[in-house]
């Protein structure tokens, strides 16, 4: 008996050697990515991750809204109004709204547009360097020192990602059409009513 329990907690300990060393091993292999499959593997992130969901205008089918290639992650479309609403509808513990571009979104928070996430200087993310990126994506801060990111942007649970990640989605947006659309500026609780009444 004495014996078998040598043997077991021997080889037990053993094999967590055997997996300690393994996977030391693959740290030490996994090699850097190169500039351009940094860049197709941000694509797949940004692509399979739905920025476009909200980030990108749409264009209305027979099957619903799709996304406006022409505008690849532009955000919400500079001088579009919203349609009327009564804002009773979004007051605390009622509904959240959108309109049909996904991309701006009433609430308790007041209406968020989504921002332009191509590398356009003036109206874009082009002036973001990659370490104002990632502050923006962890902290929730808008361009990385900004005021706070208003909901629906999932920024919690993005800037959880890997450094490689967001680096990665970062070179990829580098590589947009640079798109100038200036986003509207949010629109506090206290202002929608206003806002609603000019149309
Ligand atoms: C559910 C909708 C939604 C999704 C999905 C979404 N966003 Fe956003 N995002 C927004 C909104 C709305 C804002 C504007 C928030 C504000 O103005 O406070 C925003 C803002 C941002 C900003 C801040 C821009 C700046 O200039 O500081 C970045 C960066 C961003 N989003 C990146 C992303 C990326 C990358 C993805 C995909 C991985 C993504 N977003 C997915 C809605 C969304």
């Amino acid at each position: 008996m004495r014996n078998f329990l040598f043997i077991a907690f021997t080889t037990a300990v053993f094999s967590v050697l055997i997996l300690l060393q393994f996977n030391c091993t693959q740290q030490v292999e996994q090699k850097m990515l190169s500039q351009e499959e940094l860049i197709a593997r941000g694509k797949y992130i940004v692509h399979t991750g739905g920025c476009g969901d909200c980030h990108t205008p749409k264009i209305i089918t027979a099957n619903g809204p799709i996304e406006d290639t022409t505008r690849t992650l532009a955000g919400f479309p500079e001088g579009e109004m919203l349609p009327p609403l009564d804002v009773k509808m979004v007051a605390p513990g009622n509904w959240y709204t959108t309109e049909k571009n996904l991309a701006a979104w009433v609430g308790p928070w007041g209406i968020s547009f989504s921002a332009n996430l191509t590398p356009d200087n003036g109206t874009g993310i082009g002036g973001l360097s990659e370490e104002m990126f990632i502050k923006t994506l962890r902290e929730g801060k808008f361009m990385g020192v900004g005021r706070p990111l208003l909901p629906p942007m999932p920024w919690p649970t993005i800037g959880q990602m890997t450094d490689e990640d967001l680096k990665a989605m970062y070179a990829y947006l580098r590589t947009l059409k640079p798109i100038n659309n200036k986003v509207p500026e949010p629109v506090p609780p206290n202002k929608l009513a206003e806002y609603f009444a000019k149309k």
